[in-house]
This record gives C-alpha cells, sequence and structure tokens, in this order.
C-alpha cells in the first residue's frame, strides 16, 4: 500500500497515517506495516510475530482480533489482566486526574499524596509488619530490589532459589531463576544456588513410598543440608514463589513452608516470597503465602495483579526490621520510574476495587467449581496425567503415550502441541503455551457461565491432543477409552 509521507520536519519524513485517530488503520495496512517493521519477540524466535494476532479491543473476559473473532483470555494474558480487559471507571478517572495533575515526579525528590495513600493501603492490605518499601515497573525489578534489599541486610551475599521457578529477566531475577530462561546468560551471575522444591521431576523425595509428611521432612533435611554445604553466614535469603506459576502450579505440600521460615529463622536467612504472579487475589487469599497457615516471609515481590496489568508497576515490601535497618543506609537500588504516580493511581485504584468487589471471596466461591472442571478434563483425556488448582489458578500435566514428559525443558516441543494450538485458536481461546503445562487462569472477574464454557473449548482442543499424541489411533482406541472408563 503506497503511503504519503507528511513533512513534520526539515530531516525526518513520517506517514501521513500516524495523524489518523487510534483505531482507523484497516487489517491490510496493519499487515503492510508489520510486514514492513518486524519486531522481536521474547521468549521464541521473531518469525513466530507472524502468528501473533492483531488484537482490536478487549471486553470482559474477552479479546477481539481483527477478523471480529472473540477468544476467551484463558490465562488473563501472562496471568497479569486479574479484571479482565475493561478497567474500571475510577481506575480510568483517578489516572487521568493524576496525570493532568501531575503526570511525574521522581521518587527521590518528591512524593505525592497517591504514593502516600498507597503506602499506607498497603500496609492495611499485607499481614503482619509487611510494608511496601518501593514501586519499581516490573516483576523482574521488584525481585533485583529484593535481592539487593537481602543482601544489604544480611550481608551475606548468596540466594537460594528454585530449580523449577521463574523470577523474571533482569540479571539478578535471571540468575535466581530456575526455568530454562536463565540459560541465555543469566545463569553466569555468581552468588545463585539452586535447590529442589518439593517436586522434583524424577525422584520423590523420601522415596516412591514416603508420606506427604515423609516427603515434606526429606526436602527440608536436603535443603538445610545444602544450606549447610553452602556455609549458612554465607547465605542472605530464600526466595521463593509461594505457589510456583509459570513452572505448573505447583502448591506447597503441607508443613514445607512452615519448614522453611523455621530454617530461616534457625539460620538468620531471609525468607523472600515472590508473589508477582499469584499476588493480589490469584489463589483466593491476597497473597500466596497466606495458604501456609503462620507464615509471614520478610520480604515480599509483587506486580501483575497489583495493578490488573492495566499500567507496569510492581512492589517490593519487608519487614520493619528492614525497614528501619535502611533507615541510615541506601537500599541500593533504584529507577527512573519507581513509585512513578500514575502507575501507582491505576494500582490504587485497582486494589481498591478488588477489595469493594471482595474479589478475592469471588475467587474462593469459585474455586471448587474451577477444581471440578479441571477434574473432569484430567478424568477425560488420556493424555492428561494429573493436575493442580488452587483459587483460580490450574494447571495440567500432559503425558505421552508412555506416561512421560513430552517435553523436558530443554527439548523442542512435540508436534502434537502445535496441532493443540491451533484447535486451542479455532475453539476462541487465548493464552499463554508452557509445555507440557496447560495453565488455566482466567480473569477472576469471568462468570460461571464464562467459565464452563472456557473448559468446554478446552476441552475441545484436548481431544485434538489425545488424538495427535496417539491416544485414539486404531491399536490404541480400545485400551485408552477402557483406561479412561476406569479412572
Ligand atoms: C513469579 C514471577 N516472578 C517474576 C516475574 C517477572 O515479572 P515481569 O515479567 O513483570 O518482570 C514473573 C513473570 O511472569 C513471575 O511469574
Amino acid at each position: 500500500m503506497e503511503n504519503k509521507l507528511v513533512n513534520t520536519n526539515p530531516t525526518i519524513q513520517v506517514d501521513s497515517a500516524h495523524f489518523e485517530p487510534l483505531g482507523t488503520w484497516t487489517s491490510d495496512k496493519l499487515n503492510a506495516s508489520r510486514a514492513a517493521n518486524p519486531f522481536l519477540m521474547t521468549w521464541v524466535p521473531g518469525s513466530a510475530r507472524n502468528n501473533v494476532m492483531n488484537v482490536t479491543h478487549g471486553e470482559g473476559v474477552y479479546l477481539y482480533d481483527d477478523k471480529g473473532k472473540q477468544y476467551l483470555d484463558w490465562t488473563s494474558q501472562a496471568v497479569c489482566a486479574n479484571l479482565g480487559h475493561d478497567v474500571p471507571r475510577a481506575v480510568i478517572e483517578t489516572a487521568a486526574q493524576q496525570m493532568a495533575t501531575l503526570p511525574f515526579v521522581y521518587g527521590g525528590v518528591g512524593v505525592t499524596e497517591i504514593r502516600t495513600r498507597m503506602n499506607q493501603l498497603m500496609a492495611e492490605v499485607l499481614p503482619g509488619d509487611l510494608r511496601a518499601a518501593v514501586f519499581p515497573s516490573s516483576g523482574a525489578e521488584a525481585n533485583e530490589a529484593g535481592i539487593m534489599m537481602a543482601r544489604r541486610f544480611t550481608g551475606r551475599p548468596k540466594v537460594i532459589s528454585w530449580y523449577r521457578s521463574y523470577h523474571g529477566a533482569t540479571a539478578h531475577a535471571g540468575a535466581a531463576t530456575g526455568d530454562f530462561r536463565r540459560w541465555y546468560g543469566s545463569d553466569q551471575v555468581p552468588g545463585y544456588v539452586k535447590a529442589f522444591n518439593p517436586f522434583p521431576l524424577f525422584f520423590n523425595h523420601g522415596g516412591n513410598n514416603a508420606t506427604e509428611e515423609e516427603s515434606v521432612q526429606a526436602a527440608l533435611n536436603m535443603l538445610e543440608e545444602q544450606i549447610l554445604n553452602e556455609g549458612p553466614d554465607q547465605i542472605a535469603s530464600i526466595m521463593m514463589e509461594s505457589v510456583v506459576g509459570a513452572g505448573g502450579c505447583l502448591v506447597m505440600p503441607e508443613g514445607y513452608m512452615q519448614g522453611i521460615r523455621a530454617i530461616c529463622d534457625e539460620y538468620g536467612i531471609l525468607m523472600h516470597c515472590d508473589e508477582v504472579m499469584v499476588g493480589f487475589g490469584r489463589t483466593g487469599q491476597m497473597f500466596g503465602f497466606q495458604n501456609y497457615e503462620g507464615v509471614l516471609p520478610d520480604i515480599v515481590s509483587a506486580a501483575k495483579g497489583i495493578s490488573g496489568a492495566a499500567i507496569p508497576l510492581s512492589m517490593t515490601a519487608c519487614s520493619e526490621e528492614i525497614m528501619q535497618f535502611f533507615d541510615d543506609k541506601p537500599l541500593g537500588w533504584g529507577s527512573t520510574y519507581q513509585a512513578h504516580p500514575v502507575a501507582i493511581a491505576v494500582a490504587y485504584e485497582n486494589v481498591k476495587h478488588l477489595l469493594q468487589h471482595n474479589i478475592v471471596g469471588r475467587v474462593q466461591q469459585m474455586a471448587p467449581l474451577f477444581e471440578e472442571c479441571m477434574q473432569r478434563l484430567a478424568n477425560d483425556h488420556p493424555c492428561i496425567k494429573q493436575y493442580r488448582a488452587i483459587g483460580m489458578f490450574g494447571c495440567l500435566d500432559v503425558k505421552d503415550m508412555d506416561g512421560r514428559n513430552p517435553k523436558l525443558q530443554h527439548e523442542a516441543a512435540h508436534e502434537a502441541f502445535n496441532k493443540y494450538k491451533k484447535a486451542y485458536a479455532e475453539n476462541g481461546l487465548v493464552g499463554l503455551h508452557r509445555y507440557p503445562h496447560i495453565h488455566c487462569a482466567p480473569p477472576l472477574i469471568i462468570t460461571e457461565d464464562e467459565l464452563l464454557d472456557g473448559f468446554d473449548r478446552l476441552d475441545r482442543s484436548l481431544t485434538v491432543l489425545d488424538e495427535a499424541l496417539g491416544y485414539y489411533d486404531d491399536e490404541h482406541r480400545d485400551d485408552n477409552q477402557v483406561a479412561a472408563a476406569g479412572r
């Protein structure tokens, strides 16, 4: 398509279409512009951009593409658009008011009313003596600040985190990360020690016949021995997702988090909970660690749900003792946009909306139906080995015909997943894919009917995956049907 160029500056010529209102570029115009101006993807090769739809708008739990097709957002994007795709009126109005009054003041120069209010609200929402310390922009930055905080408070260099974890893509958050995303270079940052959480893939803590209590104790014994071998006085923090998100909705067994808290207390190590994915209601508690009775971390990082992803904002919170420690010394972490007033305005109204509409209570109410649907899929589809669910967060694990994991982290996805992904889109679902896990994390405002409809769409997509993995090949058909019926 020919575009007229506008002379806005003697040396820079830009397309006149830039001066047309937003929402007026046609699909042809969008596609031509995309083809001429390639962009990069993040965790997949750049050419995958060709498979990404042009999203035009959202409404409730749905997104729409430029052909008018409706998609139910099955993972709230990256488990962050927790209120779906309509931003509450108060969020828009308060953000606009802040933008009109004072769009920006640097966190080290002035304190805005909105930040003061947000600090108070967070002190009221966070349990125990936890207080919001800083408000960075991303989850990774909130973890960077939390790691710096732990190192400077304890004077110790090492951070223990889990193999099955994700903490962000900046240097230190990436080094603390356990999944494949640290292999792009973050792994070379010193000072990070990886431990197994209670969900190793190829062995059971305490042996195959161990009870849950025995496995928990064995996992804690292993962790303690690791600490002793690393040097307890070298370890600043144990950093963990309270419910592992991208790694498969791993809910810690009874006693494990309490055991970590006790180990931390014994060796003067700080407990740092990464609540970036599950914080602000996803699990049916305001924070994921509140699912474990009596557990209060020293450091909490959060993001995503704090603003419902309507704007980038995160938070690093800490205990009163840590806060006081930094009274006469710098935290040693910062960013231009820390405590950005417009971002905080969005988060402030978003959190108030969660409270006023009792979204967390709603998640608790919906949880049994959610879990029932997960159970049904696990029963009905031979390719599903098992599932986990908490609140409005769930994960199905896919198995191949031999009962094995069809995609380890270092392996390319089985071709069957491409067929499944196509079926998923054709059935009107949109979401993140992290094979062999299938995450279920719709917006927290989803209605019962929409939830059932979403699970039906997933059900149809999983039938394609069953077939693509060979479960219904003639020679196996009878066996599998019998097996499925018997479960
Ligand atoms: C548990 C957890 N921590 C940290 C991050 C990183 O957050 P961000 O992508 O905002 O940097 C994520 C992102 O998915 C996450 O799930």
